[in-house]
């Protein structure tokens, strides 16, 4: 790092593109609290229901697969502007909407950007850091998303707060969903400011104005050594195909990448951050409790990110994940045997919480981080946009299938799924996930080489 000012421009670079992040979190997490109200408008049936909430996840699979070829034909800069006008337009849609298509359509416009972003921003994060930053700054990334879901949660008890029960049921929810305005807004606003990703530019041919942004983040001669590296390994990546990724000794790390990103959703952690409200209520609490104990659970989940990013490089990610899905398995059992009891809804509260935190300082930012990292330099790009796409799909199944679930099984019986998903994804992380702290993305291609 050369001095301040090179620090102070890297922070504004990512910290920008992190806010993709932040947006990711306030859109997908804007349903809870939301979700409720908008039910008893349009009067839905629980498969509507489940569509409403989910329509957006739809948009993330399909933004998550365009991203990558949009961003390498216009520039990842260009692409994270589209995401932010996408962010704008639905949130403005999302607050007008007359029947559940049209709110399903404007949602589904935002969905693209959440997806889009959330390959997008990693991706620029990873193209502009010094080698010896990365990690922290990639990880950045999943503390802007449970930020964003923390501040909506605030947003919404606000708006909730500001009428009865039945504005709320016309209006309240309008307000929730175009509240998102503002911070699209803002990420459009501040991305002007940001450079191209000097990768993407060497790639295009601009080698020179390249050379001059990773000079402005480290010194000239480290400047010219990483446009070197950049160009050889630009020549090796090129030659990666999507059918590479099936091919031993590649496939395993394909399957690890991919088994990570099922398992962090079926722990069925955003049932939590979508329908919450809804559970609190359903289980006994008023609206307005329901909804500060939404807020309590967005600054766990915060709390306990910023937990994990102290412990990732120390302990490492396996000592991670398997404490935090062990007690991520015991709290959901718990949770489920609460609901069964009739106890008092804090009791319930209490197990969730657990649940929370538990996936907050383990799956929440190892899964993203892992995804970033066990992928050979030939394949890295292809391979995390479809792991970043099974995320998706898998996000959208579980959000879809909840609302069914809950009432064919009850709640109890739900969480005893997701209870069974992370046992599962215990044994699977103990066989399969290698521990890669400290080590470097070569040695970590070594791995497989070896297997
Ligand atoms: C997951 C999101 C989830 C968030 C919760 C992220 O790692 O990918 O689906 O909403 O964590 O904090």
């Amino acid at each position: 790092m050369k001095n301040a000012s090179s620090l102070r421009f890297l922070i504004l670079a990512t910290g920008t593109a992190a806010l993709g992040g932040l947006l990711f979190g306030y859109d997908t997490a804007v349903v809870n609290g939301a979700i409720e109200y908008l039910r008893i408008h349009f009067d839905l049936t629980a498969a509507e229901h489940g569509w409403a909430a989910s329509s957006a996840l739809i948009g993330c699979i399909f933004g998550a697969a365009l991203a990558g070829v949009l961003s390498d034909f216009a520039g990842r800069k260009r692409a994270l502007l589209l995401t932010a006008f996408l962010f704008f337009v639905s949130a403005v849609f999302s607050a007008f909407p007359e029947s559940l298509n049209q709110f399903v359509i404007a949602r589904f416009i935002g969905g693209v950007g959440v997806g889009a972003a959330s390959l997008l921003a990693p991706l620029y994060i990873a193209e502009i850091s010094p080698a010896h930053m990365r990690g922290r700054l990639v990880s950045l990334y999943q503390l802007a998303i449970v930020s964003g879901i923390v501040v909506v949660f605030f947003v919404n008890r606000y708006v909730q707060g500001l009428g009865s029960e039945s504005w709320n049921v016309d209006y309240g929810w309008r307000w929730m969903f175009g509240s998102e305005a503002l911070p699209a807004f803002l990420f459009g606003f501040l991305l002007l400011w940001v450079p191209e990703s000097p990768r993407w530019l060497i790639k295009k041919g601009r080698r020179e104005q390249g050379l001059e942004i990773f000079s402005k983040v480290s010194d000239v001669r480290d400047a010219e050594a990483q446009v070197k590296a950049v160009e050889a390994s630009l020549s090796n990546e090129n030659s990666g195909s999507f059918r590479q990724l099936l091919v031993p000794p590649f496939r395993i790390a394909m399957i690890i990448g991919a088994g990570m990103a099922v398992f962090q959703q079926l722990s069925g952690i955003n049932v939590i951050m979508y329908y919450s409200t809804s559970i609190f209520s359903q289980v006994g609490s008023s609206a307005d409790t329901s909804f500060t104990q939404t807020i309590i659970i967005g600054v766990i989940n915060f709390l306990f990110t910023v937990v994990a990013l102290l412990l990732i490089d120390k302990s490492g990610r396996r000592k991670l994940l398997m404490m935090g899905i062990g007690v991520q398995l015991a709290a959901l059992t718990l949770t489920g045997v609460f609901i069964l009891t009739d106890v008092h809804p804090y009791w319930i509260l209490a197990s969730i919480l657990v649940f929370v935190a538990a996936f907050a300082s383990s799956s929440g930012p190892v899964v993203w981080v892992v995804i970033s990292e066990i992928f050979p330099n030939k394949i890295r790009g292809r391979a995390m946009s479809v792991a970043t796409i099974i995320l998706w799909v898998s996000a959208y199944a579980v959000a879809q299938t909840f609302p069914i679930f809950n009432e064919m099984l009850g709640t109890a019986g739900t969480f005893g799924i997701y209870a069974i998903a992370s046992f599962l994804s215990l044994i699977f992380v103990i066989r399969y996930v290698p521990e890669t702290k400290n080590q470097t993305l070569e040695s970590i291609e070594a791995i497989w080489m070896s297997r």
